[in-house]
């Protein structure tokens, strides 16, 4: 049976997140230590179990059967008064390659040494599925004597039969790759940067294969951003290209974003997923304001979990997201489903208020309209922008950023199709077959939660529309 990790916390407090974790108090950032392990999925974060406000960094930790019920394990790796955790993974080491034990868990995280300001790369380990952790006596395993090195990614090549990590020369915008027998020693491979969006430092590497259409596979570099992203404040960016386990070379180096939101951060995947699948999830948080977020008594949340692929998009590969198949298995009660209508100018659908998580799926066809789509208390809008050609998420003025962040989308065969997971405080708009992905935070007053319809300078033809409210992942702990 799961256990709140914090007695008390009810999960229902105004803004608590119902289909996606957070913990139950206290801040978190970028997910950490993605792993599949001895039949669990591992969440790992940036946490300080000491308050609401980023400090103190360590590994909080959670894990889950499916990717969306989680139990909170509480802090697995604490900071230290001259050693805070920031962020990094963690590999299982079958063949007790560093010789901690076979299949030991080895986190490899970032340490930051705050009188000094260095950060090197340091491990971790257990060999109790994860529940405690202790640092390697031979710490620090990677140290350049620099200020903006960091977060580790490591997995294994199978190929080359060798660790491989990929880690953020933050200020250089580079991501230095490094390979390793044993985990403990390190040789320099190559760097990848600057390239793309080069107007942050950049943080958070990840690099994976993901199999081609028609045979096949391509490598994808994913690197965040901060500032410098497609909203402004923090993105992520990635690289299809290929990779020989020494040097990572990308087909293009043109910016192209993974969301196109303002809070999808520090995505990461995990290592070793059944069936080779490739999932990833990210903060859902910005640095711009990330501080000031009225949530009560946590401040993070992650992201819905996504699964990976390719997908081909004109002469390229672009990366395509679909929330995990899993999250139909949340639906519950009566969906509201609409057939074919005419949309012109705000409307509101009875009964049908905003006060839990909800899959939307929508099929419209422009007509007249510049713009259409969803509405939540006439504030917040999901929807299509037709003379920009991108689906858009529009936050109230309410919002610390208020604005619309699109991503481009096309029109097929006269229609526009998105699939929107909202939940209490934000709403993931995925199209073009996962191609396209908004993420935003969202408050919506309490009294102004109404769903409804929208147009704006015409009139559209909504196709079809469902409204599949999803049960709560925390239901369990009641
Ligand atoms: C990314 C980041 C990482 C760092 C961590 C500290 O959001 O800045 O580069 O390791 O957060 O919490």
């Amino acid at each position: 049976m799961r256990q709140p990790s914090s007695p008390g916390v009810p999960y229902r407090e105004p803004y608590r997140p119902q289909v996606h974790y957070t913990p139950a108090r206290n801040w978190m950032n970028d997910p950490n230590g993605l792993v599949w392990h001895d039949g669990e999925y591992h969440l790992f974060y940036q946490y300080n179990p000491e308050g609401d406000e980023w400090g103190n960094m360590s590994w909080g930790h959670a894990v889950s059967p499916d990717l969306l019920h989680w139990e909170e394990l509480g802090t697995a790796i604490p900071a230290t008064e001259d050693e805070q955790v920031f962020s990094g993974s963690i590999v299982v080491d079958e063949q007790d390659t560093a010789g901690f034990g076979k299949a030991a868990a080895v986190a490899v995280y970032t340490a930051w040494y705050p009188k000094t300001g260095l950060q090197a790369q340091a491990l971790a380990y257990s060999t109790d599925r994860g529940r405690t952790w202790a640092r390697y006596a031979g710490n620090p395993v990677l140290d350049i004597g620099s200020k903006e090195f960091r977060d580790p990614k490591v997995f294994w090549y199978d190929e080359g039969g060798y660790w491989i990590m990929v880690v953020a020369l933050a200020e250089d915008r580079k991501v230095a790759l490094y390979g390793s027998g044993d985990l403990k020693s390190w040789t320099p491979l190559s760097e990848f940067g600057p390239a793309g969006a080069t107007g942050g430092v950049w943080e958070m590497p990840d690099l994976f294969e993901l199999p081609v259409d028609g045979g096949g596979s391509k490598w994808v570099m994913v690197v965040s951003l901060n500032p410098g992203g497609p909203a402004g404040g923090s993105g992520v960016q990635y690289f299809v290209g290929d990779f020989d386990g020494v040097t990572f070379v990308p087909d293009d180096t043109s910016t192209t974003w993974a969301d196109h939101g303002r809070d999808f951060y520090a995505a990461v995947s995990w290592n070793g997923a059944p069936g080779g699948r490739r999932y990833w999830i990210g903060w859902m948080g910005n640095w711009d304001d990330a501080a000031s977020i009225r949530t009560h008594p946590w401040r993070g949340a992650m992201s819905l979990p996504r699964e990976l692929s390719l997908a081909a998009d004109g002469g390229r590969l672009r990366l395509a997201q679909r929330p995990i198949a899993a999250l139909g298995g949340l639906r519950t009660g009566q969906a509201v489903r609409l057939g074919e209508r005419k949309v012109s100018g705000p409307s509101i659908l009875p009964g049908q208020a905003h006060d839990g998580a909800f899959e939307i799926v929508a099929e419209f066809e422009p007509g007249t309209a510049e713009r259409f789509g969803l509405q939540v208390g006439g504030a917040i809008m999901i929807g299509y922008d037709v003379p920009a050609g991108e689906l858009f998420v529009e936050r109230g003025p309410r919002e610390a950023a208020a604005g619309r962040h699109g991503g481009a989308a096309p029109v097929e065969a006269g229609r526009v199709r998105f699939t929107a997971y909202l939940d209490t405080s934000s709403v993931e708009l995925f199209g073009d077959g996962g191609r396209t992905a908004v993420t935003d935070l969202v408050f919506p007053e309490p009294a102004g939660r109404g769903l409804g319809l929208f147009t704006e300078g015409g009139t559209a033809l909504l196709c079809s529309l469902v409204v599949q409210p999803l049960g709560s992942v925390w239901e369990a702990l009641r």
